[in-house]
């Protein structure tokens, strides 16, 4: 059989998307439940970071655990990978040991490769181009809150960035209308936009992208590499902030997103993050059953 790997989201179809979805939500009532299921018995998850992290780490390794399972953590710092052990040789090295690989790291081409030489699933946990795991959280936590996403607007202020491109693969697999308002030089891959050009529309102006949306959604303006240049953004990104009015362009009922971490008061206003309309807590815990929703899908055989 093939191996099936998570490298953005249109590595699943549609369909498969709507039931990880829905299985996602079973597992979050399972668990509250107390219900012990643990389809992945004797199985184990390297979990590769060469960026830091707080959910992504928290999530899939207790997720593991929930499953029945075990992770490993694996710090470059630690590992043959720091010392330049090639991409190549560790993923067959690796795939030999476990049952699937989780990796967050740079380029998106090291994800690729994983992949090719890999003999069990590769799950993408961030590179600089995607985050699909967090788009599988954002859609479930949409879902329980407004039910079904399709035929609604969503609205990401902000940076062109793997969170931002990931959003542009969304609004293709679940069928929505996606507004980017960013500034000039902070523009997603035009070949993505270019691609999805029936769906996603860039607006300059944050507020005329607001406008009767159903989600609005941000993150930092710096990810991670990028700490350098946070002093220039700042500047580029002032005009991109989600605060109470640029909230108040969007629907009554409309839901503010965040994959955290945020910064309080640049890409959003505390009121906006802090406030009623804010589900980033219900989309954080998400990550948890929705990647158990995953790692089921792509590991238990
Ligand atoms: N949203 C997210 O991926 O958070 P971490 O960087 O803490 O994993
Ligand atoms: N765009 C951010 C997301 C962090 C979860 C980064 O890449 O640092």
């Amino acid at each position: 059989m093939t191996v099936r790997h998570f490298l953005t989201l249109k590595d699943l179809s549609k369909e498969e998307l709507q039931i990880v979805l829905e299985r996602g939500i079973a597992l979050k009532r399972m668990q509250r439940a107390g219900e012990i299921h643990e389809p992945l018995k004797n199985k184990t998850l390297a979990m590769i970071f060469e960026k830091s992290s707080t959910r992504t780490r928290i999530s899939f390794e207790t997720g593991m655990t929930q499953l029945g399972g075990h992770a490993l953590f694996l710090s470059p710092r630690d590992t043959q990978l720091g010392r330049g052990e090639p991409i190549e040789d560790s993923a067959r090295v690796i795939s030999s040991m476990v049952d699937g690989i989780m990796i967050r790291t740079f380029e998106h081409e090291i994800v690729q490769t994983m992949a090719k030489h890999s003999r069990v699933p590769i799950i993408n946990a961030l590179t600089d181009d995607y985050h699909p795991c967090q788009l599988l959280a954002d859609m479930q936590t949409f879902y329980e809150h407004r039910g079904s996403i399709q035929g609604k607007t969503v609205t990401w202020i902000g940076d062109g960035n793997n969170m931002c491109q990931s959003y542009i693969n969304a609004a293709e697999m679940y069928d929505f209308k996606l507004r980017i308002a960013c500034p000039e030089g902070y523009d997603p891959r035009p070949e993505l936009v270019a691609e999805n050009a029936d769906r996603v529309e860039i607006i300059r102006n944050a507020k005329e992208a607001a406008t009767n949306s159903d989600l609005l959604v941000t993150d930092v303006w710096a990810s991670m590499g990028q700490e350098e240049e946070q002093r220039l953004r700042q500047r580029a990104f002032a005009d991109y902030q989600i605060n109470a009015e640029v909230m108040a362009c969007a629907k009554d009922d409309a839901l503010f997103m965040h994959c955290l971490p945020a910064h309080r008061d640049e890409e959003v206003s505390a009121e906006v993050i802090d406030g009623k309309q804010s589900v980033v807590w219900d989309e954080a815990e998400n990550r948890l059953h929705a990647q158990k929703a995953l790692l089921e899908f792509l590991m238990a055989k």
